[in-house]
């Protein structure tokens, strides 16, 4: 176990971005409550997704991951969930077919409801109010009460967490991920994209490959991995009274987990090093991510991996580096040579979202074309430093809204207010989320055009 750590060390910590709750009491009575309900999720699962992951770090795979921003209460409906689910299945097959090695397949969904902010207040129209800080704190509405931290509110997106995480692992293991089902959906993507020519090649081979394997007898029907898949949950462990409530021990191994979900990560304003968020992520099991953003210096990142991983065990952390498409360039090298240098096994993931927001006709928004270019930026740096650009990281839903800027079918700045839904950052609609994964599918073509697959690609 970490030396001198508890699940509650990270108490006597400085700490950042903490709600004001009007009511501690309360506030400890609702974390007790927590901690006397059920896990969401099982050790077995999340150290399954260290294995998973370790296979990223060494080369062998390739992470997606990805979903909402912020979860919402209101939007908590079957077909949110299944249509999120539906993009993400599609996107894995195409990085699948195009990177020949198995997809590793994480969502922002299933607890991902607190949000850090750059200010702790807004201001409307001369009012100024606390801030938005996720449906787990406090409430989106412009008034007073609703912005008033609400410890109620940890139950209410604990419990949205479990029933979104049964409809899930109903999907991912009940037949609806069948590749068949997948393959046919992404099918009906390209039809209909104005792309289509460019994205037809790759959707052809994959076509033929199935048909390939039905020919010899390989189908759903007599091979489990083509009608179910692994499917993880993540979010950002932001709201430490939440995730300590949650953290359990685990009677197999000993070690506590966080039992909020399968993989937890720390902000790039909470990852100071001596600060509470990295306290408690370095003594639970779980693989951990790390948001990397320009202020992340090379030695800042050393100190904080021999803290979160001082075994240095392939797939317990995962570096997930958020510059901004002009930035790329300037600061990953230096951070991977380090990396490097000293022998750290990490898996490296880009997050061309979080460095890539502006303000558009009032609305934040993010431009499919910079998202695009951070991820190519990505992929070039690895390439020339030799390392594995070992995933993606991004915001996206299953809906058709108009958040994000560009793409082929373009979202244009007059559109933004049409379905402008997020409850927090711009996220990429299905057709832009797809449309990205055939674009870094090129990208890891042109890596992997020269190795034969190491091993079948496991979907
Ligand atoms: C996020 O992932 O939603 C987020 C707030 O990211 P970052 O910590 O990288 O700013
Ligand atoms: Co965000």
């Amino acid at each position: 176990m970490a030396k001198d750590w508890t699940p509650s060390s990270w108490r006597s910590m400085p700490i950042e971005q903490v709600p004001d709750y009007p009511d501690p009491m309360a506030l400890a009575e609702t974390e007790k409550r927590l901690a006397s309900f059920p896990p969401l999720v099982f050790a077995g699962e999340a150290r399954k997704l260290t294995r998973a992951l370790g296979e990223v770090a060494e080369g062998r795979a390739f992470l997606l991951q990805g979903g909402d921003c912020a979860e919402s209460f209101a939007e908590h409906g079957a077909d949110n969930i299944r249509d999120f689910f539906r993009a993400f299945l599609q996107m894995a097959v195409v990085l699948t077919f195009a990177a020949s090695q198995p997809v590793v397949k994480i969502g922002r969904i299933g607890g991902q409801f607190a949000k850090p902010r750059s200010s702790g207040s807004e201001t409307k129209g001369g009012k100024t109010l606390p801030s938005y800080r996720g449906d787990i704190i406090n409430g989106i509405e412009f008034d007073e009460g609703s912005r008033i931290p609400n410890p109620e509110r940890q139950v209410m997106a604990y419990r949205q967490s479990a029933a979104t995480m049964n409809l899930l692992r109903a999907f991912a293991q009940g037949g609806y991920a069948n590749l068949d089902n997948v393959h046919q959906w992404m099918l009906g993507f390209v039809a209909g994209s104005p792309e289509a020519e460019r994205y037809r090649q790759l959707a052809d081979r994959i076509s033929e490959t199935m048909n390939f394997m039905r020919a010899i007898g390989i189908d759903a029907e007599n091979h489990p991995s083509l009608r179910e898949t692994d499917f993880f949950t993540s979010h950002e462990a932001l709201l430490l009274g939440y995730e300590e409530a949650l953290t359990r021990v685990d009677s197999t191994s000993g070690d506590w987990y966080a039992t909020s979900g399968h993989m937890i990560w720390i902000g790039d304003r909470t990852r100071q090093e001596d600060h509470a968020h990295v306290e408690f992520c370095r003594g639970i099991k779980n693989p951990i991510g790390l948001k990397c953003g320009p202020s992340m210096e090379a030695d800042g990142l050393l100190r904080l991996i021999d803290k979160l991983n001082p075994e240095n065990k392939a797939g317990r952390l995962t570096l997930i580096t958020r510059f901004g498409h002009e930035k790329v360039e300037a600061h990953l090298p230096k951070l991977i040579r380090a990396v490097e240098k000293e022998g750290r096994k990490v898996v490296w993931s880009c997050d061309p979202m979080h460095g890539n927001t502006i303000t558009l006709n009032h609305y934040k928004t993010r431009p499919f074309d910079r998202i695009l270019a951070e991820v190519q930026g990505f992929f070039d740096v690895h390439r020339a430093e030799g390392t594995h650009a070992g995933g993606i990281h991004i915001e996206m839903t299953g809906k058709d809204v108009t958040e994000c800027t560009g793409g082929a079918r373009p979202v244009l700045a007059e559109d933004l207010s049409d379905r402008y839904h997020t409850h927090c950052d711009p996220r990429l609609n299905a057709n832009q989320a797809l449309e990205l994964a055939f674009l870094v599918a090129e990208l890891l073509k042109k890596d992997h055009a020269a190795n034969a697959p190491k091993q079948a690609a496991n979907f």
